[in-house]
């Protein structure tokens, strides 16, 4: 593995976090989101964390200035065109993110590899798309990318093994440890996550306990950081429920689908605490 430059499309939460820790590995990163303020509001983001650190004495003023100075930011796809590596950590929408890796199909080297940071939907129909269906692999992170050590890189049949391996060497050369996964849907952790979350939310709705007593039971129980009902609240009650109905589609097993109180907390608007509201409070926070 050779790459130098990474390019990243997408810079919400994790394409933020990708960049982050990728040009804290030394990569030059090129960031792209379609608006400028979505581009200031990911580096803001990306500079208040290490702000952060620097309080805690666990970065310096040269960190920040070698993670700022290695992350460049553009709304032109073509400007990813001499990437060796482009992850794609846009909105989970197959209509969304096809056009993106058809454009930058076009726009980028041959060599490119290409990478999506989906969390359960098809590699393989992303990268039949291509005309680079060998170089294209998942490399599904997770949230707080800084903080979570895991990646996921993922295989398709048709993916190379001097591809895949270059994917598991940058991955780990951004500190993470990594998990091989074949393009099943919800590669490991999800599939494993998901039902459980999901069959907290039925538990808590058929009135088992409060949320905060299934909260601390896996908290205090199990050493979990965080509950289920926590859990997804950070992660995102629309995003649990999309997965859910993904998983639902392809594996037709009813513990995957969304309960009733799930989907009404997503109709209502309260989608965990991005919304400021989801099974807890986060407004005065
Ligand atoms: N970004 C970067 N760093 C963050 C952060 C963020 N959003 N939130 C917290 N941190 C850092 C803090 O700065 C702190 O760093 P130091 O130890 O270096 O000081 C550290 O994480 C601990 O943070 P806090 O003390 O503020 O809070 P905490 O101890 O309660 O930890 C947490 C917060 C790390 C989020 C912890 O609660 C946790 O691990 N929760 C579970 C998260 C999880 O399961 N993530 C996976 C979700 S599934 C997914 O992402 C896959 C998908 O496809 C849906």
């Amino acid at each position: 593995m050779n790459f130098k430059k990474i390019g990243i499309v997408g810079f919400g939460q994790m394409g933020s976090g990708i960049a982050q820790v990728t040009a804290a590995a030394g990569y030059k990163v090129v960031a792209r989101e379609e608006k400028e303020e979505l581009l200031q509001k990911g580096l803001k983001g990306i500079e208040k964390l290490l702000d952060k650190a620097i309080e805690k004495g666990k970065a310096t003023a040269d960190d920040k200035a070698k993670v700022l100075g290695n992350i460049s930011t553009t709304t032109k796809l073509e400007d990813l065109a001499d990437c060796d590596l482009v992850i794609e950590a846009v909105t989970e929408n197959l209509e969304v993110k096809i056009p993106i890796f058809k454009a930058l199909d076009k726009a980028c080297k041959p060599e490119t590899i290409f990478a999506s940071n989906t969390s359960s939907l098809s590699i393989t129909d992303m990268a039949v798309e291509t005309s680079r269906r060998s170089r294209f692999v998942g490399l599904h992170f997770f949230n707080p990318v800084p903080v979570m050590k895991l990646v996921e890189v993922v295989h398709t049949v048709m993916t190379d093994d001097a591809a895949f391996k270059d994917a598991i060497a940058f991955a780990e050369s951004v500190g993470k440890v990594v998990v091989r996964a074949k393009d099943s849907c919800g590669f490991v952790v999800n599939l494993l996550l998901v039902p459980y979350l999901i069959d907290a939310i039925r538990w808590y709705e058929n009135g088992l306990a409060t949320k905060e007593e299934i909260d601390n039971a896996m908290k205090l129980g199990c050493a979990h950081p965080m509950g289920p009902l926590e859990l997804t609240d950070f992660i995102g009650l629309d995003t649990i429920m999309y997965i859910g109905e993904i998983m639902f589609e392809e594996f037709r097993q009813p513990h995957y689908a969304a309960p009733p109180l799930l989907k009404r907390m997503v109709k209502a608007g309260y989608l965990g605490r991005k919304s400021g509201r989801g099974f807890y409070d986060y407004s005065k926070k």
